[in-house]
């Protein structure tokens, strides 16, 4: 018997403009998301009808191109509101969305720390929440996160297997306690109905019930 795939990754190989996203954020020392976790983003996101997303570390670009792409799969689009702290990285990111067609107007990029940007973002007004900026200050990003979400809504965590993280060995420590902290938040919360799916690093998912 074959396999579809040798690797979840080599099953919907990137498109010229996800390499040279890519190849930018490699340039900038950005890690991007997997090929699969991509392609959960941009399910989700279609799934969800997603028409505005919140994500939290634009870095060059690559996952903004798959949460496009998911918005646009059901018809008109959307705007994708992401932030990130690093202007250079906000630049590279406009040109990836720029190559790949999607209208200025589509994407609002704000310059700032996630915790300082969120709660000045409209509560229950979006259908999707991407989170991949600093590991340790996922559990804010948690709480706030949560409540910007509408009804059927969803949040992603990035990279909570935390494997192979770079840095010293107390931020690693740090990093793995709050990945391991909101896991159980998320596993725990009445008002979600989670999944941690097996794509990339760890995409941990969660739907906002009505509650
Ligand atoms: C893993 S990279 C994001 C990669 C991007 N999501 C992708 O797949 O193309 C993490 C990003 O978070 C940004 N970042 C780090 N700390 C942040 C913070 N406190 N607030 C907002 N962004 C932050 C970094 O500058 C970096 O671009």
């Amino acid at each position: 018997m074959t396999s579809a795939a040798e690797t979840v990754d080599d099953y919907l190989p990137d498109d010229d403009v996800v390499l040279a996203a890519r190849a930018r954020a490699a340039e900038l020392g950005c890690p991007a998301v997997a090929p699969s976790t991509g392609a959960a983003l941009r399910f989700l996101a279609t799934t969800v009808g997603a028409k505005a997303v919140v994500e939290l570390g634009t870095g060059a670009g690559v996952s903004g191109l798959y949460l496009l792409r998911g918005m646009a799969g059901r018809g008109e689009g959307g705007v994708l509101t992401s932030i990130d702290i690093e202007p250079e990285f906000h630049r590279a990111a406009r040109l990836a969305f720029r190559e790949a067609g999607f209208p200025a107007g589509s994407t609002r990029l704000i310059l700032g720390r996630a915790v300082d940007v969120l709660p000045r973002l409209t509560t229950g007004g979006y259908d999707m929440v991407f989170v991949d900026a600093a590991k340790v200050e996922y559990a804010h990003y948690f709480e706030q996160g949560v409540q910007l979400l509408r009804p059927g809504g969803v949040i992603a965590f990035n990279d909570v297997f935390g494997q192979h993280r770079p840095g010293d060995r107390a931020r690693r420590d740090a990093e793995a306690t709050a990945l391991r902290d909101v896991a159980r938040a998320v596993a725990l919360d009445e008002r979600l109905m989670p999944a941690l799916l097996p794509v990339g690093s760890g995409l941990l998912a969660a739907a906002r019930l009505e509650v």
